[in-house]
């Protein structure tokens, strides 16, 4: 299916829908350049699993977990992984990304998953594909 947005705010709730949909165990691949959304997306699909933390890109940390307060979520983590500055998969491995990858009552968001895609074999992926234009417009493929 695809989306198109023109404004971040757009991105962000659209991100808070997609949330709903979201089961434990899924891993979902953000595939766009620099800028794309994909972390505007990400802030989305965390309001919409009633994460209030302000979200924030793990640039430097690899990755970010947000515990799930609400009792009625079944899904109690969300784990925020942007490999950008990942030198291989072991960084990843040795912070124990693993552990979070597929576990049941755990989403992971993947920025930049074509870094990682040894590590997410065995996973149930969904995709996500944010394309980028000169204006604001952005057309979300998912
Ligand atoms: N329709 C739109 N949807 C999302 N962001 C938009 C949109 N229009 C403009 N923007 C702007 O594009 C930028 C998107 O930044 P964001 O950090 O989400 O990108 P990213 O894909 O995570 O980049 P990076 O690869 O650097 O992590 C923001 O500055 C945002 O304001
Ligand atoms: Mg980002």
């Amino acid at each position: 299916m695809q989306k198109t947005t023109l404004t971040e705010q757009e991105t962000r709730q659209f991100g808070i829908e997609l949330a709903q949909k979201l089961q434990g165990g899924d891993v979902l691949c953000l595939y766009g350049d620099l800028g794309a959304g994909k972390t505007a997306l990400t802030k989305g699909l965390a309001l919409g699993l009633g994460i209030e933390d302000d979200i924030t890109s793990p640039t430097f940390t690899l990755m970010n977990m947000y515990p799930i307060e609400n009792k009625e979520c079944r899904i109690k983590n969300l784990v925020h992984i942007d490999t950008y500055r990942l030198k291989n998969e072991e960084e990843l491995v040795d912070i124990g990304a693993e552990d979070y990858l597929g576990a049941p009552d755990t989403v992971c968001v993947i920025e930049w998953p074509e870094k990682i895609e040894g590590l997410l074999k065995n996973n149930k992926i969904k995709k996500i594909t944010i394309k980028h234009s000169s204006d604001n417009t952005r057309s979300i493929e998912y």
